[in-house]
């Protein structure tokens, strides 16, 4: 190590261990790996390090959901994350879960020394609580009327309709999202983290308004902070009542106390015990990163979402446990796909495995995401026919046609060896000023800018490439000379090549490792600019590099994604929190793990409980009659007989365009039978036929259900 030589840890914010990794997600992972790579490269001493966040409320329910342990579902869902991280060429030193000894030994450790520093309060509060499911109830786990516009099925703290923040007991006619059931009010001893302590307060003034945010985060904090004097913060709740699946809180005299600690009390301890891991694993000392004052630099990437729990929660635990804090935090914005939101309907809500499925290259995504990342806040946009367009014509029009475009002279004519270059063309690249800058660019996250000098370079290249054309030049070998000028433009074009090579390495790694095949060197790491290829160098035959992105692999990649369900409960399901407005927590109660589980959460959008499934009352019906509607251009008028025993239901089904009424009569089909009458311009609808189609319901046709013959109308489908 030199006198240079910097220390670093980074991080990424832990996803949780119940969803799967979207591209949305990716933003992230890749922007911290390309700062990783490049530090790297740069010498430095670096690690990078991450975990899955497996505790809280969301996944204890889906595995139970899944009949499986929360430990069996947080080994699978480690298992799909390393699969599609290592897919995306994300190389963490370290991908660990915060369901570990290690983690379990900081959390209790901070907490006891908080609780030594006196910052520990423990006093009752009130809370919505499940009476079937015998549970306290996170905000997101309850539903009702927003008690600003009224809006139907809105979370409990917030409403998606109208955008009010409010507390579960305002919402009208609240019912637990888990059993049903309505909520009553109960209540139970929570252990808060006294943030509103004024050491706390004057420490987070402090430490927030240092100059190691980004400006727009540290205004953030200003505003959540309040003026000098003024008493923002709230005491913030670290406890949870059982059944929860996570750490017990540690009584003092090592006895239970029946409460385990809040998610976001050890999701960002799960940084340390990822790393306490690596340092076990590779004989590193842990003190020497995690101790007060060390030396050693501490960065988090996260999303704008997560920024108070990371820049005043997380700083404030650390340094009154007596800790390092993060030298700083590294905020940016989401992911929009063509403009909007993603989307399960449209199919933008893209996964990373069904991403890498499709056979799309990853590493087209990561020089997207690079060329539109800038180490601001703002929010990014995958724009597909923007991807295409710019992928192919940066990286395979401008970067890779330039050693396709020299390096089979060098081996048919110069048996693969590189001759000295053409300086005048070298000078062009203006070597120093234009390293230091990339290097500047790629130190501040802002790939942007390090792209487009990247790309004013390749530009530089191709021109000298175009200029002198070799494929002229290599007609014309008849003398020494014009065989010396060959070898020459061709030695100079790769040369810069290997140089381009160099730069992209952080975005491409990949990629770089097959041009250091092909060029037949080591690893490139950033100090090789200064040392050019030497003359006689030997390089091997030339192999296509990348392919170019055909829009049709988008059209697919889309149409994979598309949800198979109903548009409306598709888009309810995945409005990613995390694309909500930045605002600071509404009260120390707030369970913000579970809106933002919800979100993370696409695939669980699709799973419900069996408690869920028996709610639908599901009967087979006879259609005793089937009718035209008079101006109905999609429906029929269906009447159902469930039995003796119920009078006969009258339904209108969007079932024309594929039965003929008189062929329906007498057959047996399933109905929905407790589905609130509609009131419909031809009348009122009482129930709902099933019927299978395809994704939009309009190309393959429409397929009513019918049961196995012995059904008789009245049963029920279960
Ligand atoms: O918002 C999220 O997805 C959280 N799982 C992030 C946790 S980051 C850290 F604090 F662990
Ligand atoms: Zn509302």
């Amino acid at each position: 190590m030199t006198a240079t030589t910097r220390q670093i840890l980074v991080t990424s914010a832990l996803p949780y261990a119940n969803g799967a990794i979207h591209l949305g997600h990716l933003v992230e992972y890749i922007q911290t790996d390309i700062w990783v790579r490049f530090q790297k490269m740069r010498g430095h001493e670096c690690y990078y390090v991450c975990a899955d966040d497996t505790h809280g409320t969301p996944i204890m329910l889906r595995a139970e959901q899944e009949g499986i342990t929360p430990e069996a579902l947080v080994a699978r869902v480690h298992g799909e994350h390393s699969r599609d991280f290592a897919g995306f060429h994300i190389a963490f030193d370290n991908y660990y879960t915060t369901h570990s000894e290690e983690t379990r030994f900081y959390a209790e450790d901070i907490y006891r020394k908080l609780k030594a520093a006196g910052l520990i309060d423990i006093r009752d509060i009130e809370q919505y609580y499940d009476p079937v499911k015998a549970m306290f109830l996170p905000d997101r786990f309850i539903k009702g009327e927003c008690p600003q516009c009224g809006a139907a099925d809105q979370y409990g703290d917030s409403c998606e309709a109208c955008g009010a923040a409010y507390a579960p007991t305002e919402l009208k006619n609240p019912l637990s999202a888990v059993s049903g059931a309505t909520p009553v009010l109960k209540t139970s001893e929570h252990y808060f983290f006294r943030l509103s302590d004024p050491r706390c307060q004057a420490f987070l003034r402090r430490y927030t308004q240092d100059g190691r945010l980004q400006a727009e985060a540290a205004n953030k904090m200003q505003e959540w902070l309040g003026a000098e004097g003024e008493n923002k913060l709230s005491d913030w709740d670290i406890s949870r009542d059982a059944p929860y699946f996570g750490f017990e809180i540690p009584g003092d005299d090592g006895q239970a106390t029946g409460k385990f600690f809040y998610v976001w009390l050890d999701a960002p301890i799960g940084y340390m015990g990822s790393f306490k891991h690596l340092c076990t694993q590779r004989g590193m000392d842990f003190e020497h990163w995690w101790k007060q004052d060390s030396t050693t630099e501490l960065y988090h990437f996260i999303g704008k979402d997560i920024l108070y729990f990371h820049a005043l929660f997380w700083p404030a635990e650390l340094k009154f446990a007596g800790y390092r804090t993060p030298t700083s935090i590294f905020t940016h914005g989401f992911l929009t796909v063509d403009g909007q939101k993603m989307s399960k309907s449209r199919g933008t809500f893209i996964t990373a495995e069904s991403y890498l499925q499709q056979g799309l290259n990853p590493e087209w995504l990561r020089y997207y995401y690079a060329a539109k990342l800038n180490g601001s806040l703002e929010d990014i946009d995958l724009n597909l026919a923007d991807f295409v367009a710019r992928v192919n014509a940066d990286l395979v029009g401008k970067y890779v046609n330039i050693a396709s475009r020299c390096a089979g002279f060098i081996v048919k004519h110069f048996d693969g060896r590189l001759n000295a270059c053409d300086p005048h063309a070298l000078r062009e690249f203006a070597y120093e000023r234009e390293q230091a800058s990339i290097a500047a660019a790629f130190e501040a996250r802002d790939y942007a800018r390090a792209l487009r000098e990247i790309m004013r370079l390749a530009d530089v290249a191709n021109a000298y490439v175009a200029e002198q054309q070799p494929w002229v030049l290599a007609k014309q070998i008849d003398t020494a000379a014009q065989r010396e000028r060959l070898h020459v433009v061709c030695s100079t074009a790769l040369q810069q090549f290997r140089d381009l090579t160099i730069y992209l390495k952080p975005v491409l790694p990949r990629l770089a490792g097959q041009v250091e095949a092909f060029l037949n060197i080591d690893p490139l790491c950033w100090d090789d600019l200064a040392h050019p290829l030497p003359a006689g160098h030997c390089i091997n035959a030339y192999q296509h590099l990348l392919q170019r992105i055909d829009p049709q692999q988008i059209d697919a990649l889309v149409a994979a994604n598309r949800a198979s369900l109903a548009p409306a409960a598709a888009e309810k399901t995945a409005q990613p929190t995390k694309s909500a407005k930045i605002t600071p927590a509404r009260d120390s109660t707030m369970d913000a793990t579970n809106a933002t589980n919800a979100a993370a959460d696409s695939a669980s959008a699709a799973v419900i409980g069996i408690d869920d499934f028996t709610r639908i009352d599901l009967r087979i019906a006879r259609i005793a009659n089937a009718e035209q509607v008079d101006g109905a251009a999609k429906l029929l008028k269906l009447t159902l007989e469930l039995g003796a025993m119920e009078p006969p239901r009258t339904v209108f089904a969007g079932i024309k365009s594929a039965y003929n009424p008189a062929t329906l009569i007498g057959r047996l089909t399933v109905m929905v039978a407790n589905l609130a009458p509609r009131k419909m311009k031809f009348g009122l609808s009482e129930g709902m036929v099933l019927a299978a189609s395809d994704e939009s319901g309009q190309t393959a046709g429409l397929f009513l259900l019918s049961p196995d013959s012995g059904a008789v109308p009245g049963m029920r489908v279960k």
